[in-house]
């Protein structure tokens, strides 16, 4: 089976989440499944950068009149199953080469371009379905979030009606992000008038890159199968909740994985010293590096609470902040790493300099640090208001730093609750709590801390968490069997 991956990050080329952790492991994991992957990404700076022997193997002109380049490489530094992995690359550097963010400039502002930029992705991919490629086409092109949803929708409008058609599968990684443009880019996205309407991509008078994958992929996924229930709800479907009911006979959640060449904690050469969960002891010497690292106090008996994450709304971030006293108050610490909306940027700056070595915060993002504070820490903290998949949680619990989540999403299906059933049956991995609440989120603290004070049930719950296994061989294969109902291999 020949898949075309589609999407605008990959890791460890460019990231600004946990896309870019998805796309960068799906491809080695789907070949192991049997497929033959090759992939298409924009040709952002840090893609151009990563991308050997790129050729030309095509060209295709644009709805505005531009003609756009396609070249073929491997990048070096993502594994693709045997070797490198294949990757087509759209280079056109009047709308990708920019510095920094690939969606928004400086001010963080989404580029005035980006209807053009991600619809010249999109039909990129439609070519490709088509034959750019004269040694290779996709039996299938499987594309991932909004940047990504305009191929599903120029695949089932390809203008050649006798043409084969390529059917595609899109990933819904975060439906909160929608790729939203005023109509008077329709033509410029080269889609017929047809398409403009509610059964179609229009969206409230607007065009959604994110409706036109929903409404034209042939099957939909998305990252965790309590998400995929809770996005065809009112309060979770941001709107699109009726398309996706009318859809859930082709909708389903693949719950996401760890990459284990990267997220392991016995071979993560980021920490000053390896464990596992035969011989945690090295855990201790990662805490307490840490603690002098980030300038908290090297208390090793302090129940150490670290967040890494985009500091949005999403993430539950207010919880936390209104938390940080009585964490300190209660013998914890608090670190986090992240960055994203200043204000929540400042007010974690002012949290660490109000709490000098109990609380400390890095603003920024830093892949190395991430690692040694997962090893190092003992909770990893995740309130989120809603999580279609989290990684961070699956990281956490692979660390022994033990997951505080709320039971939403992606998190409800990873992480066990402790209570005195699943203390006895050793199931309990994490701190499960369900009300968006300051006092929910503060009394999830208190069990944590109490529990820490139990060192041989903390450390019963640790050994669950960290023999869980979270891999992308079984996620891969429940791709390939969606796959399968559509090109029926
Ligand atoms: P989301 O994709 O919604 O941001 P996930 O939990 O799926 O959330 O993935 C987040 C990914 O980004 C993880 O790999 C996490 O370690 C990483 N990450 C988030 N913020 C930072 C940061 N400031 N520095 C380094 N890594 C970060
Ligand atoms: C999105 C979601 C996150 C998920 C990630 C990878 O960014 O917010 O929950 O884990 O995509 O699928």
């Amino acid at each position: 089976m020949r898949i075309l991956q589609l999407s605008a990050e990959i890791f460890p080329l460019l990231k600004t989440g946990g896309l870019a952790d998805v796309t960068g492991a799906l491809p080695s994991a789907l070949h192991a499944a049997g497929c033959e992957v090759r992939v298409l990404l924009p040709g952002f700076p840090a893609v151009m950068a990563g991308v050997e022997s790129a050729e030309t193997v095509g060209q295709f002109l644009a709805p505005w009149g531009e003609t756009l380049q396609v070249r073929f490489g491997a990048l070096a530094d993502v594994p693709g199953g045997e070797g490198p992995l294949k990757a087509y690359v759209l280079d056109v550097p009047g709308l990708f080469d920019r510095p920094g963010n690939p969606y928004e400039d400086a001010q963080r502002r989404p580029y005035a371009d980006n209807a053009r930029r991600f619809a010249a992705l999109g039909w990129a991919a439609a070519h490709l379905g088509h034959g750019l490629d004269r040694h290779w086409s996709p039996d299938l092109v499987h594309g991932h979030d909004w940047h990504a949803g305009l191929a599903c929708a120029c695949l089932r409008l390809w203008p050649d009606a006798g043409a084969r058609r390529v059917p595609s599968v899109y990933t819904v990684h975060n439906l909160a992000y929608q790729g939203l443009f005023g109509p008077q880019h329709l033509e410029e996205i080269g889609l017929p008038q047809v398409a403009f309407q509610m059964e179609g991509l229009e969206f409230h008078g607007q065009i959604s890159f994110m409706k036109a994958g929903l409404f034209y992929a042939d099957r939909i996924t998305t990252v965790s199968p309590t998400y995929a229930q809770e996005i065809q709800t009112t309060e979770q479907g941001c709107g699109l909740d009726g398309l996706l009911r009318a859809r859930s006979e082709s909708l389903s959640g693949i719950l996401n994985a760890v990459d284990d060449a990267v997220w392991n904690p016995a071979t993560d050469r980021h920490l000053a010293r390896n464990f596992d969960v035969r011989r945690p002891g090295g855990k201790v010497e990662c805490k307490s590096r840490l603690q002098r690292e980030m300038g908290l106090d090297d208390a090793a008996d302090a129940p150490l609470f670290a967040m890494v994450s985009r500091l949005a709304e999403q993430k539950g971030v207010h919880l936390v902040l209104a938390a940080v006293n009585s964490i300190v108050q209660s013998g914890g610490q608090l670190l986090v790493l992240g960055s994203g909306d200043a204000e929540l940027e400042r007010a974690f700056s002012l949290a660490a300099i109000q709490h000098p070595g109990g609380v400390a915060v890095h603003i920024g993002y830093d892949e190395a640090l991430a690692h040694r504070i997962f090893a190092g820490s003992d909770v990893t903290l995740i309130p989120s208001r809603f999580e279609p998949c989290g990684l961070t949680q699956m990281y956490g619990l692979k660390y022994g730093s033990l997951p505080l989540v709320r039971g939403v999403g992606g998190l409800a299906d990873t992480v066990v609750d402790a209570d005195l059933a699943t203390l006895e049956d050793q199931s309990a991995t994490g701190v499960v709590f369900h009300d968006f609440t300051d006092e929910a989120f503060q009394y999830a603290l208190r069990r944590s801390v109490a529990l820490y004070r139990h060192p041989r049930a903390w450390a019963k719950v640790r050994r669950s968490g960290m023999r869980q296994s979270f891999s992308w061989i079984h996620a891969a294969q429940q791709y390939v069997s969606v796959y399968q109902q559509l090109i029926g291999h």
